[in-house]
């Protein structure tokens, strides 16, 4: 097994709306596993940089006011090919344009208040880990099932 590492977060509207269990439930039974996880506020600070690269576009001011309004569930989760089975549970950006089945197709109505995060790519995933864990806050450990998920 090829082991790839991405950062997702469950973002402010997801814990209002009690929804971490669902989102936890959908990535654990993938059998994809956890190796990191906090239930934080975001800084402002930790905010911007985290969406560095949407700096100057319209929806920015926006975006940063969204991701601080309310404590987050930040994580590194693992598993082959992670970073895009993240992607593809998660859906597309606009949830109208997300597929049913998807978290943002299944529980969100607005681009603005669309429920979870995941990195887009490898280089952005390892960003996103270092920026938010510490490397002794991600624990390498393996679950017994993994025989029954990997071959
Ligand atoms: P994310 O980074 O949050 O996982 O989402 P994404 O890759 O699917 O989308 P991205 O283009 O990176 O946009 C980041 C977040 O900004 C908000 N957004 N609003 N109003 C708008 O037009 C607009 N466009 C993007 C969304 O919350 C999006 O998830
Ligand atoms: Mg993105």
């Amino acid at each position: 097994m090829n082991a790839e590492r991405t950062f997702v977060m469950i973002k402010p509207d997801g814990v209002q709306r009690r929804l971490i269990g669902k989102v936890l439930q959908r990535i654990e039974e993938s059998g994809l596993k956890v190796v990191a996880m906090k239930f934080l506020r975001v800084s402002t600070k930790m905010a911007e940089r985290h969406y560095e690269i949407h700096k100057g576009k319209p929806f920015y001011e926006g975006l940063i006011k969204y991701i601080t309004s309310g404590p987050v569930v930040a994580m590194v989760v693992e598993g082959e090919n992670a970073i895009e089975n993240i992607r593809k549970m998660v859906g597309a950006t606009d949830p109208k344009k997300a597929q049913p089945g998807t978290i943002r197709g299944d529980y969100a109505q607005h681009i603005g208040r669309n429920i979870i995060h995941a990195s887009d790519g490898k280089e952005t995933a390892r960003k996103e880990i270092a920026l938010w864990f510490k490397e002794d806050e991600i624990i390498d450990y393996s679950i017994d099932d993994e025989k029954w998920i990997y071959e």
